[in-house]
């Protein structure tokens, strides 16, 4: 069976030009080409790139607007198509008009493809009003109907919110709500990995056998090791992922950065979120 190779990204946090890098005076747009330019400097060029929400940080219509434009130029500059899922940044509602081209609505965003025999699932935790993460009722149906017929290569699961522990106690409070219920529908089947953002660092785990991994965010990353604060880190990166007769493996990769602590924030004083 022929590997595939691609680039997992998350976080991206766009925002539209006019507001002039409102977060931290990042140009997170800059950082998005800079991570499409990483992987076009690469020997071997992913078969597509996943993007696993977190996709603007207003979910303003210009914002999305703003992405499709960018994501449409940077795509066929890779010259590899581009998919994206919802985080707790995101709305529905915007997303769907200004991405998608659609009529505005609140309906939930999820799909599956295939690419050489190995099934990508796109959820979506996105929770309206919230910036918890929950996999709803209506997708745990839907998935475990699309699991029930195995894909030659597997199937990697793609989500915003993690699955699996991280090293800070203030982190795994932002995990999945309903890890054991999604847990209770990915057990026994054909996934060989589970892929996630949210936390803004590189995290490694497993969750019944299946290898889980969050990326750290494109736009910026936060301290795994600070357990009580939000220690925000001026860096960027993204998963190179390689499947290989059903087998996963995972490169977690940096892009040259100074990893300066942009803010410290402490949600016993004031609330914060991923
Ligand atoms: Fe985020
Ligand atoms: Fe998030």
């Amino acid at each position: 069976m022929k590997a595939v190779c691609f680039a997992h990204l998350t976080d991206i946090h766009l925002n539209a030009p006019e507001k002039n890098n409102p977060l931290f005076g990042l140009d997170m747009t800059a950082k998005l080409r800079a991570a499409f330019a990483d992987l076009a400097s690469l020997k071997t060029k992913p078969a597509f790139v996943l993007i696993s929400g977190d996709l603007t940080q207003d979910g303003d219509l210009e914002d999305y607007k703003h992405l499709r434009t960018v994501l449409d130029e940077e795509s066929a500059k890779l010259g590899v198509p581009v998919h994206v899922g919802l985080g707790n940044h995101d709305f529905r509602s915007p997303f769907r008009q200004g991405f998608l081209g659609e009529e505005p609505s609140e309906k939930n965003y999820y799909y599956a493809f295939t690419h050489e025999g190995l099934r990508i699932v796109m959820l979506s935790t996105q929770i309206p009003g919230s910036h918890d993460g929950k996999v709803d009722e209506d997708q745990l149906k839907w998935l475990e109907d699309v699991l029930s017929e195995p894909a030659p290569q597997g199937t990697i699961v793609v989500l915003h919110h993690p699955i699996t522990a991280t090293p800070s106690a203030l982190m795994d409070s932002h995990l999945l709500l309903n890890i054991d219920e999604l847990a209770a529908v990915l057990k026994g089947r054909d996934v060989i990995g589970v892929l996630s953002g949210h936390i803004h660092f590189h995290n490694i785990g497993s969750l019944h056998g299946i290898p889980c991994a969050a990326a750290t965010g494109v736009a910026f990353g936060m301290d795994s090791t600070s357990a009580s604060t939000m220690r925000f880190l001026d860096n960027s990166g993204y998963n190179l992922a390689a499947v290989k007769n059903g087998k996963l493996s995972i490169q977690p990769r940096y892009l040259p950065g100074e990893h300066r602590m942009l803010f410290e924030w402490d949600p016993a004083k004031q609330p914060a979120h991923a």
